[in-house]
């Protein structure tokens, strides 16, 4: 169906829900940042008009949804400038309360998507999850049609449920590829190619997508072996900071107990 939507907002979500709303037939009438030329770099792309002034957000009889994709700390802020009678309005972030848009409208919600976003990455979106929440019955069916129409997997889930979510996307997701950066810093900094370490890299993604991740754990600390870790962290010398996250990721795996489900082989399992 064709609706119109206003996105407030020209980073990584604004382009990404701005992009995939058009290719489903909606029409995103503007595109709001404080900066005109961020609107304008992203409103070019998709036929929209561009404006660096909240004010002049249109509140049209015709207007479906507005999606504030700013900054977390800057959600409030934005949502109390819009004016927009009763119309629907959502902010797209994991960690932030539904309820942050109440004053601005009575229809209000979430569309958060599950996935680590930045401009000009090549996004697949074929088995991505969409997260929605809507203040009320109407307002969650709208939501949840807009997230089937970016993705073929979208769930209702609330503010506890998001967050929880939310956390546990910041240590597969962020941290890991924090970790990732550090391999690949430590590595050139010895003259050593980054490259010969992308296919463990791949592997353990694979593995995580078959099998639960508390049966794929392998490396000194799971087999105990001290003087291997003892050697890594002679390497480590003069870098507190490595030391420290080396010391803690290793007593995290020495003491992990999983739950009893995960801890079944796969012979045991149906
Ligand atoms: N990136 C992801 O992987 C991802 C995934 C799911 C959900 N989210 C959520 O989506 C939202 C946007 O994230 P993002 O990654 O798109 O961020 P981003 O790329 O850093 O873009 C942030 C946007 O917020 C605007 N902004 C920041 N402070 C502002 C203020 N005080 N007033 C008005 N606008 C302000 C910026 O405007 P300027 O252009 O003027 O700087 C920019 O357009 C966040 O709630 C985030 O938690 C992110």
């Amino acid at each position: 169906m064709r609706r119109k939507i206003a996105i407030l907002g020209s980073g990584n979500v604004a382009t990404f829900l701005a992009k995939a709303l058009r290719k489903a037939n909606n029409t995103v009438t503007q595109v709001y940042s404080r900066n005109f030329e961020h609107a304008n770099a992203l409103a070019s792309k998709i036929g929209a008009d561009p404006i660096d002034q909240i004010a002049h957000i249109r509140d049209e009889a015709d207007m479906d949804v507005y999606i504030i994709a700013v900054s977390d700390d800057a959600i409030a802020d934005v949502a109390a400038q819009l004016k927009i009678e009763n119309k629907i309005v959502v902010h797209t972030s994991g960690a932030t309360p539904i309820d942050v848009l109440q004053a601005t409208s009575g229809n209000y919600g979430v569309l958060y998507p599950y996935q680590s976003l930045r401009i000009g990455d090549l996004i697949d979106v074929s088995n991505m999850c969409m997260f929605f929440d809507g203040s009320n019955e109407d307002t969650t069916l709208l939501l949840e049609e807009l997230a089937f129409e970016i993705t073929s997997y979208a769930l209702q889930v609330n503010d506890t449920e998001r967050l929880q979510y939310h956390l546990a996307a910041v240590f597969a997701n962020n941290f890991t590829n924090h970790l990732f950066a550090l391999a690949e810093k430590m590595l050139q900094d010895q003259g050593l190619d980054f490259e010969n370490l992308r296919p463990i890299i791949l592997q353990t993604a694979q593995n995580a997508m078959i099998k639960s991740p508390a049966q794929n754990q392998t490396g000194p600390a799971i087999r105990g072996d001290e003087q291997t870790m003892a050697r890594h962290l002679e390497l480590l010398q003069g870098n507190d900071a490595l030391i420290k996250i080396y010391s803690d990721m290793s007593a995290s795996i020495k003491n992990f107990v999983p739950n009893p489900e995960e801890t079944e082989t796969e012979e045991t399992q149906e």
